[in-house]
């Protein structure tokens, strides 16, 4: 049975009138039936304005690591701002303490900077590379996403068959308006995955490239993950041709393992970007490396500035979260339940005989149905999306909620329980079956 959405839908009419598509982040808008709105929410749950409970395997895309509403870093966030108000133009002991703990968590950072969102953190980075090659070149691979800022809007989840070319010759398709046509020159993008096509890319232009981006696993292409050698093959051919090479760990960072998938896959990339997890849900982010490129950023040389960064909300909220995941079984406990969720999901579309991959990670993970598992966004295109796309809806009108974009993985938190993954178990179960008989 359907929920009721009479309040949101109400409320999206009057924010349409002040706000473009009724949302702040144009991902929120999903129509203007479909487009929700949230009243409150606390460990792995959220209610939204019609009263409705859903299990949350979105988590505002990643960052609820621990749980919504978590009361330790929320009150150590409290006493800070008591302690030392939010922000001034100086900078805190606090700063000091929460890059020790990246020093220690990450294989990769030797130092780290302190920034607001992972936009930044990819923008700074990517400066850098440049600052530090002299090149202006960067190669980026289809379906990832690292942002919204123009270096990186390209080819995320344009519709790869009829725009982004031959895997030989990729052409980067800018996914918004408004991008410099010159920013085109700079951007090489090469499918996820194909050694080939990036030794293509590399021998054509391998010495004007300044930084190969990676999300090390898609995060935002349904969480298809690296195939043996991939990233290895990265980390050869950088060194190879003198280029940077930078691990986007926004999704992965600290989902994967306490290290992020450098940990995880034992490779060890020149600069990682952070953000989400490493926060629990406040606008944290981070980008750290070696100290040769890090020693860069300095006045006159990479100028690397902001109002906000360093300021005392969200280095208070990485500083309780990065210690608590650090102190506390966080992610054996989400891995375990994860473990289970994942193999429930096989199981049920394996008796509906469905066929279909759960990819690999607890923490975050996606579905895809598909007899072949994709290697990279071209290939996922090609998979049953639409079937998919029903069984997410209609679990989301059951309580279960993901968001509603299929590339988005699910993720996990501290704060799941057993009980909530039979729950999950119980209605998705129920959904695929309805998906299979043609009812839904
Ligand atoms: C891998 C990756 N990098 C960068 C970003 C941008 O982070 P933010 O939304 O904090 O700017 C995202 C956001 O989803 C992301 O998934």
């Amino acid at each position: 049975m359907a929920l009721k959405h009479e309040k949101s839908n109400a409320l999206w009419q009057k924010a349409k009138e002040v706000i473009p598509l009724g949302v702040s982040s144009s991902f929120r808008f999903h129509g203007p039936k479909n487009t929700y709105y949230v009243a409150r929410a606390k460990g792995a749950y959220y209610w939204d304005v019609d009263g409705n409970r859903y299990i949350d395997y979105s988590l505002a895309w990643g960052p609820v690591i621990l749980g919504h509403a978590y009361d330790e870093v929320d009150n150590y966030v409290h006493e800070q701002i008591k302690l030392r108000g939010t922000t001034t133009a100086l900078t805190t002991d606090l700063e000091i303490e929460v890059a020790e703990k990246f020093v220690a968590m990450c294989p990769c950072v030797e130092k780290v900077r302190l920034v607001n969102s992972g936009t930044e953190a990819t923008m700074h980075s990517l400066r850098l590379a440049r600052g530090y090659t002299g090149r202006d070149k960067y190669i980026k691979f289809e379906g990832a996403y690292h942002g919204v800022h123009d270096y990186v809007l390209y080819s995320m989840y344009a519709n790869p068959m009829p725009v982004y070319g031959s895997r030989r010759s990729p052409i980067p398709v800018p996914e918004s308006s408004g991008i410099p046509k010159v920013i085109n020159d700079t951007v090489i993008t090469v499918p996820y995955n194909d050694c080939e096509a990036l030794d293509l890319a590399l021998k054509r232009s391998g010495h004007e490239v300044a930084a190969i981006l990676v999300e090390p696993v898609l995060g935002n292409c349904v969480a298809i993950g690296p195939e043996p050698g991939f990233l290895q093959f990265l980390r050869q051919k950088c060194d190879e041709y003198g280029i940077v090479l930078i691990f986007d760990e926004v999704k992965t960072g600290f989902h994967l393992a306490v290290g992020g998938a450098q940990e995880y896959y034992g490779v060890t990339p020149d600069l990682a970007t952070y953000a989400k997890a490493i926060g629990n849900g406040y606008p944290a982010a981070a980008f750290g490396g070696k100290k040769e490129l890090m020693d860069m950023i300095a006045v006159g040389q990479v100028e690397i500035d902001g109002t906000y960064c360093g300021n005392v909300v969200s280095v208070a909220a990485m500083n309780a979260t990065l210690g608590i995941i650090q102190r506390e079984p966080v992610l054996e406990t989400i891995f375990k339940r994860g473990r289970r969720l994942q193999e429930g999901l096989r199981s049920i579309f394996e008796e509906n005989g469905i066929p279909a991959f759960v990819t690999e990670h607890p923490a975050m993970f996606g579905i895809i149905l598909a007899e072949k598992m994709p290697r990279d966004q071209r290939e996922w295109e090609l998979t049953d999306k639409a079937t998919y796309q029903k069984i997410v809806l209609a679990a989301h009108e059951r309580g279960i909620s993901k968001h509603e974009v299929i590339r988005e993985p699910y993720f996990l938190s501290y704060s799941h329980s057993e009980a909530d993954i039979d729950e999950t178990l119980n209605v998705m179960a129920d959904v695929v079956h309805e998906v299979k008989l043609g009812r839904i």
